[in-house]
């Protein structure tokens, strides 16, 4: 069976535990899977039942995919994403994305835990994604490139639609949340970067550091996806004390700037 069939049969499969149709989606990071404690669940698939998933093992992942409600408008939300650093292939990191899209979705929210690379970032800051560098992870769509999936060579000068990013600014204004911008810098992990790596990735032009998201966005703008990120800074690579990072750390700082993070998603989903 190729790739493509796979990608129709966990669809089909998928398809019958909703009756409506979501248009948007949202895909929870480390430590943000609370999110779907504001979701009426319609229903609640585990990703070891859906055919051909590859399965999350990393603590703080739930892998859930959820068919639901917000304020009325249907959503899906993946609660748990797939890393590269777990041993998948970027093939199977953005199988999720693409079904997501074969379910009839347009509009992608994408969440994450990162690391923070610009001096003036704190700890449990929001950062909206504007752009990102790839170059420090494998892309997704290196191989025979199937037509039926998106084109040889995709544009990549709007990875994250600036008419998603100017509603989340008014939103984070009207919400008096404090949100940075910033360019988010893709790593395979699962090392933490050293001290040289997270001042040749400032000197690069990241803002963040983080080992999710690049991939799935690459898939999602090859197959026609409308993206929006947004980070939650949970560490800061670039610093004084001679501290370390650890996994729990960081887990610790996006659960406590959850309810922010919920709350600036919450209601960009309204606004879209
Ligand atoms: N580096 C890479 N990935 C991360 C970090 C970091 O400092 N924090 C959270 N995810």
């Amino acid at each position: 069976m190729n790739s493509y069939e796979k990608l129709l049969e966990a669809t089909e499969y998928l398809q019958k535990f909703t009756s409506s149709k979501p248009e948007i989606a949202v895909i929870l990071g480390s430590g943000l899977g609370n999110f779907t404690g504001e979701i009426k669940i319609e229903a609640e698939i585990p990703y070891e039942q859906i055919p051909h998933f590859p399965v999350s093992t990393v603590e703080g992942h739930h892998g859930k995919f959820i068919f639901g409600f917000m304020d009325g408008r249907s959503i899906i939300a993946m609660a748990g994403r797939f890393h590269f650093y777990e041993g998948y292939t970027a093939e199977d990191v953005v199988f999720p994305v693409r079904i997501l899209k074969f379910l009839g979705i347009k509009t992608l929210l994408i969440s994450n835990a990162a690391g923070g690379v610009n001096p003036t970032f704190r700890v449990g800051e929001l950062m909206i994604i504007t752009d990102h560098i790839s170059f420090a992870t494998s892309n997704p769509l290196l191989g025979k490139n199937d037509e039926k999936l998106g084109p040889r060579f995709p544009d990549m000068s709007e990875p994250y639609k600036k008419v998603l990013i100017e509603k989340a600014r008014l939103i984070a204004r009207k919400l008096n949340i404090d949100v940075k911008e910033g360019i988010y810098f893709g790593v395979t992990g699962p090392t933490f970067e050293t001290r040289a790596e997270y001042k040749m990735i400032h000197f690069l032009g990241g803002d963040a550091v983080g080992m999710s998201t690049v991939q799935e966005v690459i898939a999602a703008n090859h197959i026609g996806l409308d993206v929006f990120a947004m980070s939650v800074i949970t560490d800061i690579g670039i610093r004084e004390e001679e501290n370390i990072i650890t996994h729990e750390e960081v887990l610790l700082a996006a659960k406590e700037a959850e309810p922010k993070f919920s709350l600036m998603f919450r209601e960009l989903i309204r606004n879209i």
